[in-house]
């Protein structure tokens, strides 16, 4: 045996090496965004990140294990080793990209506004809600947050710390609209929103979601990315966002 055989010997470096002697694969996430990650009536896990996370595991051979954990907390979590995977409906940022590791993006969306009834005729894009007199809400620390600063500075913002909470504030009519990605922002206008709200559906930001790691893991990076392209062309992708993301 070559005396730095070991050091010379990446993949024994690759938390991919970690997951498989645990035989479980921890997935980070935060429940309470549909249709991506929610709890059932039974408590369990489900949605497509959830489908996205058991897939991954799955071609790995582990036990797939949900780790629910709040999103404004998420990167510092994956950071002290809490999970070994983000799957959150993150989207890829450069800011975020410089503290971890993303995969190849697994879908792309963008911010969109759920809207009061009241204002349908005359609030017809974003870009109409730029006044102090708009109350405009999203959640803590996500990119909804940050593009009702950046395009809409003059609205007033609140934030919440829940996706719910935004939503409710719109139905009752304690905020005048909600800045979030689109998928979210669609089930919540057709479940709690039907006659209260309509929604501005035309994406104003560029907004990939990605799979996060820890940096200076090729080895899993390289893993992740063969796994989403499979995933992508063998029919599992086109199932799963059929049953989650089709409206
Ligand atoms: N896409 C947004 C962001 O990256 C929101 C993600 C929130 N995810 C969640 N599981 N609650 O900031």
């Amino acid at each position: 045996v070559p005396a730095f055989a070991g050091d010379i010997d990446l993949a024994k470096k690759s938390v991919l090496n970690d997951i498989l002697k645990r035989g479980e694969l921890r997935v980070g996430f935060d429940a309470g965004y549909p249709p991506f990650e929610m709890t059932d009536k039974s408590g369990n896990f489900v949605g497509f990140d959830i489908d996205l996370g058991k897939e991954l595991a799955k071609s790995m051979g582990v036990k797939f294990v949900p780790v629910n954990t709040d999103f404004d907390g998420m990167i510092p979590s994956l950071l002290s080793g809490k999970f070994d995977v983000i799957i959150s409906g993150m989207t890829l940022t450069q800011e975020r990209n410089m503290k971890i590791g993303f995969s190849e993006p697994y879908l792309v969306m963008g911010q969109t506004v759920l809207v009061a009834a009241k204002h349908k005729g005359t609030v017809k894009s974003y870009k109409d809600l730029n006044d102090p007199k708009f109350i405009v809400v999203s959640r803590m620390g996500t990119t909804g947050e940050e593009a009702t600063k950046k395009y809409l500075p003059k609205a007033t913002y609140k934030s919440f710390d829940k996706e719910v909470d935004c939503a409710m504030e719109v139905v009752n009519g304690r905020a005048d609209a909600f800045v979030y990605d689109l998928p979210v922002n669609e089930v919540f206008q057709a479940q709690q929103g039907k006659d209260k709200t309509y929604l501005l559906n035309e994406p104003f930001t560029f907004e990939p979601m990605a799979v996060g790691y820890k940096q200076g893991d090729p080895d899993f990076a390289n893993f992740i990315n063969h796994f989403l392209r499979q995933l992508k062309n063998d029919g599992r992708y086109e199932r799963m966002y059929n049953k989650w993301l089709r409206s």
